[in-house]
């Protein structure tokens, strides 16, 4: 037996190596002896020399792992029969088939990192995806080996009376020692990544649900105990979504218990092991008191989004990690339509799409840009990115787009029946998608293989005598690392053509006989230029292009501000009104934003006031829209709009703008604020929503006109607010004002929620993106405060995500204590949990687009992590590929 050392340097994985596994499992039996300190695994794998292999060794991974023994067919091997590594075991001679079994020690409570097995409060639960499984016992640990998983778990009875695992509970019972045992079989062969346990003292909500085939399914939701009174909405979010499922996908469940557990430390939102979903308390816990509708819209989308990948994801796997949106981008699409489905589908394709320009745009624009199917990575959980879900999600939605809702269900129909049970491939998808509808996506595929953000550039051109506009479409493609070229992508350009009137006008190509019966077609960009001819427009049209946002591509199309003006108001299509209006703003702000740099007056066109006054007072439109039509560009995305990103300039401006807009209409926002703060009961709904959503907009603007009337006004919501939307909103405003009343409702707001961790953590993030010059004070002081820990993730990502993301004036301070602050907590959190570490690194994303100085500080700041000792695989990764030329 040798124990190598641990590679020098992270390793990088690619996509061309990928070769079929060389032994498959067809059962595993696991027995957890379940303790915090020390846990005992015995695995026992029927393994076999898989026919599409290579003949090699059979290699298991394992990591952190005490192994106890190894047997092979009931023989106990010696050391000198296997070779280790640290995070190898090697088995040089196995026969064509046989039995495994391995016993392996390991130590919950000492798990920093949250993967594997590991202690959350008095919970002990394990994160296997993507590598966490080697942690738990050594195991061929990749998603295309697929095992049927019989799981014992073993503990005292007094301390965790509830032991979960995937599957349907088969058998339990008492042992004399006081421990208690129960059995968990899951009939559906799946990969190591799906695999989960949970052992606690929890409270459990039950309720049932029917399937379409008339099986009943038992649903259980399982809480810390004062957790009691959070668990209706994801229950009910639940039987929405596997409702939906069965709607809309024609998918039916398959087991007959489906199990949420909520954990207070957790990496991400969310887990989807089969079964039994592991979930961050912060997104699935809610009662109105305590959640915002925004907690509440976000706990219904991803209870939906883990619940769909039972389907897309698990039922049907990847066969690597480079296929992670196979699962992902198309789990994400699924979620949305729900979303869209429960609640109104404008407003959720401007928050999607809202979220994807600010936040995957950066990233395919920068050091990290990876293609959504990547080729390569040194580590698998840097690539849980925005491209992989969130631009996967759009590329899954141009599929639908091109098929049509019925072609789409087609091929989504005919992916799940000819892949069921299996590990499979983007192109595998895309090939589903192809042969049900009888398309050749191959052009189509560069969207899987390209990074970067295509460029749509548009011009029209009428000839009033031939009654012809000629509409040009042309696209291209920055490069990006390891891509200096690209090839043109299939952009399909949804548009409309409007009168002056703002009436749809007919839509037919010169090599069509009649006009298309519709106010919106899709054309198809495939060329690096286009044009398109349209025909019989006696009078000069409006074009709107890229209507519901139809590509993830950048619009370049020059039109004056009365242009856009027009669409905001005339547009058809309700998320290209609202587009029409931000263009409006951005174009206006960056102007201001000149002006501001050269010292001249800054000038606000009056067509925006007198636009935006329309808005206001428009009472056919859906609030929601309305607030967010109000709602200015964040000073992220204005910064990212420009060659130099000058933070100050565009907050001082933002600010300017915001005042003008309330001193200007501040009588309209005062009518619609008194009209929507009726007192009701508070319900989940897109109407309700929709109204608190204008009507703390309008309380934003009324507070900007800086008369004190309206700091007596936000205290008297927040004194009589029943709900956490109306308060949080009330506390935010009075956090970015300067005076006794503000400490006043911060402290008064924590004495009544300090029993709350995600109340808590709301509370940590208004002050981390508070307006005040001393934010970075107070978060370092707020660092050492009882209600945070270090190793708590989303006390960190509350705090120190928020505001390193989400406070731009303050993170890029000119002096660099932004990002020394930045880097200092970055090290320190290396040590004890590196996804979260290299998670952080993302507010550097963009460093090379500020000023000189700017850039040479978060350089150094770079640097410093970069040169620091035995950086984990995550953080090495990200800070590398950010200082890489
Ligand atoms: N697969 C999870 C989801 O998107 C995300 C996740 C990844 C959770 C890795 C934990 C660890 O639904
Ligand atoms: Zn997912």
């Amino acid at each position: 037996m040798n124990i190598a050392e641990a590679p020098a340097q992270p390793q990088i994985t690619r996509l061309d190596d990928y070769r079929a596994p060389d032994y498959l499992i067809d059962t595993v039996s696991l027995e957890f002896e379940l303790d915090a300190s020390e846990t005992r695994v015995t695995s026992k794998l029927k393994m076999r020399r898989n026919p599409e292999g290579q003949g090699g060794p059979c290699i298991l991974n394992g990591e952190y792992l005490t192994l106890v023994s190894i047997a092979l067919d009931g023989k106990t091997l010696t050391g000198n029969e296997y070779q280790r590594t640290t995070d190898t075991l090697l088995l040089p001679q196995v026969p064509a088939s046989f039995e495994l079994e391995i016993v392996t020690l390991i130590h919950p409570d000492q798990n920093t990192a949250l993967e594997g097995l590991y202690h959350s409060g008095a919970i002990l639960c394990t994160q296997c995806e993507a590598e966490g499984f080697r942690r738990i016992t050594y195991y061929p640990d990749r998603p295309d080996v697929m095992a049927v998983f019989t799981v014992t778990l073993i503990a005292d009875a007094k301390k965790w009376p509830m032991l979960l695992a995937n599957g349907n509970r088969q058998a339990s019972g008492e042992m004399e020692d006081g421990r208690h045992w129960v059995r968990w079989h899951d009939p559906h062969p799946k990969p190591s990544y799906l695999f989960a346990l949970v052992a606690g003292d929890l409270y459990c909500q039950q309720d049932q649900f029917t399937t379409m085939s008339g099986r009943q399914v038992l649903l259980e939701i399982y809480v810390d105990p004062e957790n009691h009174n959070k668990c209706d909405h994801a229950l009910n979010s639940l039987k929405q979504a596997m409702r939906w499922d069965e709607d809309v996908y024609g998918r039916e469940y398959d087991l007959d218990v489906f199990m949420i557990v909520a954990v207070n430390d957790f990496n991400m939102g969310a887990m989807e092991n089969k079964g039994l979903n592991i979930f961050n308390a912060a997104c699935v816990l809610a009662s109105p008191e305590t959640a915002t509708d925004a907690d509440f819209y976000t706990i219904q989308s991803i209870v939906g989004h883990e619940y769909f990948h039972n389907w897309s994801g698990n039922r049907v796997t990847c066969r690597d990690w480079f296929q992670l949106s196979l699962k992902e981008g198309f789990t994400v699409l699924r979620d949305q339509q729900f979303s869209a489905d429960m609640n109104s589908a404008a407003v959720q394709r401007i928050d999607d799409v809202d979220q994807l320009r600010s936040m995957q745009f950066a990233e395919d624009a920068g050091p990290m840009a990876h293609p959504v199917r990547p080729d390569s990575y040194i580590e698998i959980s840097n690539f849980y990115t925005v491209t992989i879900y969130e631009k996967g999600a759009e590329v899954v939605g141009m599929l639908k787009t091109l098929t049509g809702p019925e072609g789409f269900r087609k091929g989504t129909d005919l992916y799940f029946s000819r892949h069921d049970g299996q590990a499979v491939t983007t192109d595998d998808f895309v090939k589903a998608i192809e042969d049900a509808n009888q398309l050749d996506l191959t052009q189509f595929k560069r969207w899987y293989t390209q990074a970067g953000t295509p460029v749509l550039i548009v011009e029209a051109h009428y000839d009033a005598d031939k009654q012809v506009l000629e509409l040009t479409l042309r696209q291209s493609c920055p490069a990006t690392p390891g891509q200096p070229e690209k090839q043109p992508f299939v952009i399909p350009v949804a548009m409309g053509l409007l009168s002056s009137s703002g009436a749809s006008l007919p839509l037919q190509l010169d090599t069509e006989t009649s006009a298309v019966d519709a106010e919106t077609r899709v054309l198809t960009l495939t060329e690096q230029s286009q044009t398109f001819r349209f025909i019989h427009l006696t009078e000069e049209p409006v074009v709107s292009v890229l209507r519901g946002f139809s590509a993830p591509v950048k619009v370049k199309f020059e039109r004056d501000n009365e242009t856009l003006a027009f669409l905001m108001a005339h547009d058809r299509d309700s998320f290209n009104r609202w587009d029409a209006g931000q263009q409006l703003l951005i174009q206006i702000m960056l102007r201001m934003v000149e002006q501001y740099q050269s010292d001249k007056t800054l000038d606000l066109p009056e067509i925006l006031l007198d636009r935006l006054q329309h808005v206001l007072d428009d009472q056919s439109i859906d609030p929601a829209l309305v607030a967010r039509m109000l709602s200015l560009p964040s000073e992220n995305y204005l910064a990212a709009q420009m060659t130099i990103a000058d933070v100050d300039a565009i907050h001082a401006v933002r600010k300017y703008v915001k005042q003008q807009i309330a001193q200007r209409l501040k009588a309209g926002f005062n009518t619609r604020y008194q009209a929507l703060n009726q007192a009701q009961v508070y319900e989940f709904n897109a109407s309700q929503m929709a109204q608190r959503s204008l009507k703390n907009v309008c309380l934003g603007y009324l507070m900007a006109t800086g008369d004190p009337m309206q700091t007596q006004r936000c205290l008297k919501q927040m004194k009589q607010a029943d709900n956490m939307t109306d308060l949080l909103a009330g506390l935010r405003l009075m956090v970015d004002q300067p005076g006794p009343e503000r400490e006043h409702a911060l402290r008064a707001f924590y004495e009544q929620w300090q029993h709350d961790r995600q109340v808590v953590d709301k509370w940590l993030t208004v002050q981390a993106v508070s307006d005040l010059p001393d934010a970075l004070f107070r978060v370092k002081a707020l660092l050492k405060h009882p209600a945070f820990s270090m190793k708590n993730p989303n006390n960190v990502r509350a705090l120190i995500g928020q505001f390193c993301r989400n406070n731009p004036v303050h993170f890029h301070a000119k002096d660099g204590s932004g990002y020394r602050f930045l880097a200092e907590q970055i090290l320190l959190l290396d040590k004890l949990n590196p996804q979260v570490a290299a998670r952080q690194l993302g507010a550097f994303n963009s460093w090379r687009r500020y000023d000189a100085e700017r850039q040479a500080l978060m350089k150094k700041s770079l640097s410093d992590i970069a040169g620091a000792q035995d950086l984990s695989a995550d953080v090495y990764e990200i800070v590398n590929k950010y200082l890489a030329d």
